[in-house]
């Protein structure tokens, strides 16, 4: 399983302490939540931040923008060195054009699921798209319960992509931890992120690993 520790949990005046436990664990990609306080009800951090982090590993950074038209902030998400850029469907007007244009940046592109968005809304982006991430809770904080319906969603995009060839990865973002890490891993997750599982552990390094062996 590959995860993705979400640095929104992290501590913030020890930011650089927090990656390099991420560097020394099992983990393999670095999440970074941007929250614009319209799309989501909270502000997280911006790009001077993700750059800065850019500098010091060399993990893949998997960029979660919780704000309204992110296609407007494409140059600037290549800019901070991500590897993948995540859009929200209910952000997106133009869904195709932004995922043409993330990928003419060079950039992986991912579509991210609001929980009251059905899979079924991906059916004619599926084949264009790197990975879906589907959201275990309603974005813009962390440490909040996993929504069980979640895992139905897991098993109806697994379908979707097999059924159109689609080479999409699935990922989850909120809410997992070791018990719905693994219903979402046996339901078909490839990627899991995880920010108070982790960053509240006792141990945060084991805690990714048991996330791992998932
Ligand atoms: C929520 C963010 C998540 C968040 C997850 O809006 O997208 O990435 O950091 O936090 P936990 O794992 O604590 O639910
Ligand atoms: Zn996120």
């Amino acid at each position: 399983m590959i995860v993705a520790p979400s640095l929104l949990a992290a501590d913030f005046t020890h930011l650089a302490d927090d990656i390099a436990m991420i560097g020394r664990s099992r983990a393999q990609w670095v999440h970074c939540d941007v929250m614009d306080g319209v799309f989501v009800p909270n502000i997280s951090f911006g790009f001077p931040v993700i750059k800065a982090i850019s500098r010091i590993t060399d993990l893949p950074l998997d960029v979660h923008l919780m704000i309204v038209q992110p296609e407007r902030y494409i140059s600037e998400v290549r800019d901070c060195g991500a590897m993948m850029m995540n859009v929200h469907y209910e952000a997106c007007t133009h869904l195709h054009r932004t995922i043409q244009a993330i990928h003419s940046a060079g950039m992986k592109a991912g579509v991210t699921l609001n929980p009251s968005t059905p899979v079924a809304m991906l059916q004619d982006v599926i084949e264009d798209v790197d990975m879906v991430l589907l959201m275990g809770v309603n974005p813009g904080f962390g440490g909040q319960k996993f929504i069980q319906h979640t895992l139905r969603k897991i098993s109806e995009l697994k379908a979707l992509i097999e059924a159109t060839g689609s080479k999409a990865l699935i990922e989850i973002d909120g809410g997992i931890n070791a018990v719905t890490g693994a219903a979402a891993a046996a339901a078909g997750a490839d990627i899991l992120v995880a920010g108070n599982a982790v960053f509240s552990a006792p141990d945060p390094l084991a805690e990714i690993e048991t996330l791992a062996a998932l």
